[in-house]
């Protein structure tokens, strides 16, 4: 195998971690649908399972497509390993499970995507880990806040659904110097918009179910890191026992969404532009919360810290949450899911939806409303999303 590195993301998008010759000479990978792998003899056999030898065992622990799946992606991240799973939960309670132990305390941001939340708000309390949110684009909270037993910082950014940037390189200084590890979602920005290793932080995760897939037809995770003895023991010592493994087929499909990730991205986002800016000026629209607009709180901080501003749109409209609920119902080019990424532009009530564990004083406190819209901008022309928001808010007082 070679490494075949271009100088743009693009390339390395398409041919990062290359295999020289393919079988049959096939211009694409073959998918690997096997569940085992044979041996000549016993002894080679042992050679595998003692790491001795690179040889494949057994799918939950390597795959030839997972393989070049999870090197494409450590490529285009600039980490130095990554591993797959089967979906981003899957990934996300790996990695902190691997990272904690009972006694330790995690510090996430107030606002998660829902699941996350319930993994670091339940589930990890009840084995002994000590898990406490709060704002982390507070930096001077962040700093009162550790304590002794503190051994990671999680947090999602652009955060799901508020849409809030959290400054990576920072939140990596005041970690370093206590040698806490940071690990940063970065579903939204996807590495073509943000790559969170380089800024500092440990771990990388994905739901890839996401814009890598980017067609709505798979669920699937990744987590990314630089330690190759970390990814080992991630692997090894963590998705193998757990076994919440990715599919070859998915991987195959990943490979194939990541070839045009580039592409997507920034039609995605010019789409996303046009649609913000439309709401930003329409006397139904209360607030709109996209990074790429001057007036967003978080602006200059995501020119900053990323290369594009992504696609996921907020927005609220004034007067009551059924106003809000029935201007989501009157949609009907942007369809009403959860999921995002797709090529098809999706709706969803974050807090009636993904979102509902949280009570409306968290929501409050977190400086968002109940009646909150999010958006996943798709590849649909812009002027006709525009005209479906049109028509939607023209149905609702
Ligand atoms: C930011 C974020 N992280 C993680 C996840 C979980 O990913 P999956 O659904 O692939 O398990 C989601 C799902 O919507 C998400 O939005």
């Amino acid at each position: 195998m070679i490494t075949l590195k271009g100088n743009h993301f693009q390339t390395d998008s398409i041919h990062g971690r290359h295999r020289e010759k393919k079988p049959a000479n096939a211009l694409n990978d073959p998918i690997f649908l096997t569940s085992a792998f044979t041996f000549a003899s016993l002894e080679e056999a042992e050679a595998a399972f003692s790491f001795a030898t690179q040889d494949y065992v057994y799918t939950r622990g390597n795959n030839p497509t997972l393989g070049l799946l999870e090197e494409r992606l450590a490529v285009l991240e600039g980490g130095g390993g990554a591993v797959a799973f089967a979906s981003g939960m899957a990934a996300i309670s790996a990695v902190l499970l691997s990272l904690l132990k009972p006694g330790d305390e995690v510090l996430a941001h107030s606002m998660l995507y829902g699941s996350s939340q319930n993994l670091v708000q339940k589930i990890l309390p009840a084995y002994g880990i000590c898990s406490r949110l709060l704002d982390l684009t507070d930096l001077s909270a962040l700093g009162a806040a550790f304590s002794p037993r503190t051994k990671v910082i999680y947090f999602e950014t652009p955060v799901n659904p508020s849409l809030e940037i959290i400054d990576i390189s920072s939140i990596c200084r005041l970690a370093k110097e206590r040698g806490i590890k940071v690990v940063v979602d970065n579903t939204f920005a996807t590495p073509f918009f943000q790559r969170p290793l380089e800024l500092g932080a440990d771990v990388v995760v994905h739901s890839a179910t996401k814009y890598i897939g980017g067609h709505g037809d798979v669920v699937a995770g990744l987590a990314v890191a630089r330690d190759p003895d970390y990814l080992q023991e991630l692997k090894f010592g963590y998705l193998c026992e757990f076994g919440g493994v990715m599919s070859p087929f998915t991987a195959w499909l990943l490979l194939r969404g990541l070839k045009t990730l580039a592409l997507r991205m920034r039609e995605h986002e010019q789409n996303a532009l046009a649609i913000a800016r439309y709401l930003e000026g329409h006397p139904k629209v209360k607030k709109v919360y996209y990074p790429g607009l001057p007036g967003f709180s978080s602006h200059s901080l995501a020119a900053a810290q990323m290369s594009g501003f992504g696609a996921m749109v907020s927005f609220t409209v004034k007067g009551s949450l059924d106003q809000s609920r029935r201007l989501v119902n009157s949609l009907r080019l942007f369809q009403l899911a959860v999921s995002l990424g797709d090529c098809e532009s999706l709706v969803e009530h974050p807090f009636a939806m993904t979102h509902r564990g949280y009570t409306p004083q968290e929501i409050l406190a977190a400086g968002l409303s109940p009646g909150l819209i999010r958006l996943s901008v798709g590849l649909e022309h812009r002027d006709d999303l525009v005209a479906d928001l049109e028509q939607a808010l023209a149905s609702i007082d």
